[in-house]
């Protein structure tokens, strides 16, 4: 289904007032206007690391204190972030009853700290730390402080309890996310480049299902020529805020959201 454009958010906000069965697939982009860099790009994180050396789980095995560098830094930047208006924004369409889940790649926990109650973390959360000798978890503020590299009580160093590239998806949140895809009526994807598999065969398996596919993203990725039904360019607390509102004027029972919020 090919929209005529004319008003591209108008007619998003129309089809998920319709068919308020919508879920989300979320990137690194929705967390940048919270400080975190995203991985690609020129400003991203796998520009100052290379991640065949620091984030993959052979890399890890082979050189744990080497890859903490990297971890360092990204507990040190989640740690320290906050939601933004595109996180409350989800955790709004939640509460309008439009959205029923955030399936997301990111590890930095800002949804559920946002409000949003159903997040599905495809590629786990840096709050807990987890020995890949013995399997035992430590929350990750009780155990880590900058500069250090964590052990277990084995003697192990502790790995955050994220998807390294070489480790497989956790099967619960693999099943729980190609669910949502298969049943939802809309998948809106917001701030995922769409790189990285098999996150980015949930938009397929949406779409394959019957839904329409919104995608919130200041540039064109991989899904928005082959995908996509209804392209939002834009940064996502812009363009949901924008969103929100046209579905408040779409639907006299949706409250709009203030500016600013
Ligand atoms: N609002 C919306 N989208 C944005 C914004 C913003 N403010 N800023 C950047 N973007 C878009 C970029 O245009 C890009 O398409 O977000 C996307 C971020 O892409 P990546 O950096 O590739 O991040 P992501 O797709 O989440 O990466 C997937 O790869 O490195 C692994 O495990 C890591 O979960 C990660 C996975």
């Amino acid at each position: 289904m090919r929209t005529d454009g004319s008003n591209p958010i108008r007619e998003a906000a129309r089809i998920l007032a319709e068919r308020r069965n919508a879920v989300a697939l979320t990137g690194a982009g929705i967390s940048v206007e919270s400080g975190i860099p995203s991985f690609r790009g020129a400003q991203g994180m796998w520009a100052k690391y290379d991640p065949a050396e620091y984030a993959t789980l052979h890399a890890f095995v082979l050189s744990p204190r080497k890859v903490w560098e990297m971890l360092s830094e990204m507990v040190s930047v989640c740690g320290g972030a906050e939601p933004n208006a595109a996180h409350q924004g989800m955790a709004a369409l939640e509460k309008m009853g439009v959205l029923r889940a955030v399936i997301t790649q990111n590890v930095d926990g800002l949804h559920q700290a946002a409000g949003s109650r159903r997040v599905i973390e495809y590629h786990g959360n840096m709050e807990t730390l987890v020995c890949i000798s013995c399997w035992k978890r430590y929350p990750t503020r009780k155990r880590w402080t900058p500069g250090t590299v964590p052990l277990c009580d084995c003697g192990e160093i502790l790995k955050p309890d994220v998807v390294l590239f070489g480790e497989p998806i956790p099967w619960l949140a693999q099943e729980q996310a190609e669910e949502e895809a298969r049943t939802c009526g809309v998948l809106v994807v917001i701030g995922t480049s769409a790189q990285v598999s098999p996150a980015c065969d949930i938009p397929r398996i949406a779409k394959e299902s019957g839904a329409v596919v919104i995608e919130i993203n200041p540039e064109p990725t991989s899904l928005t020529a082959t995908v996509t039904d209804i392209h939002l360019p834009g940064i996502a607390s812009e363009v949901l805020r924008r969103l929100i509102d046209e579905l408040s004027l779409a639907d006299e029972t949706f409250p709009s959201i203030p500016s600013g919020h």
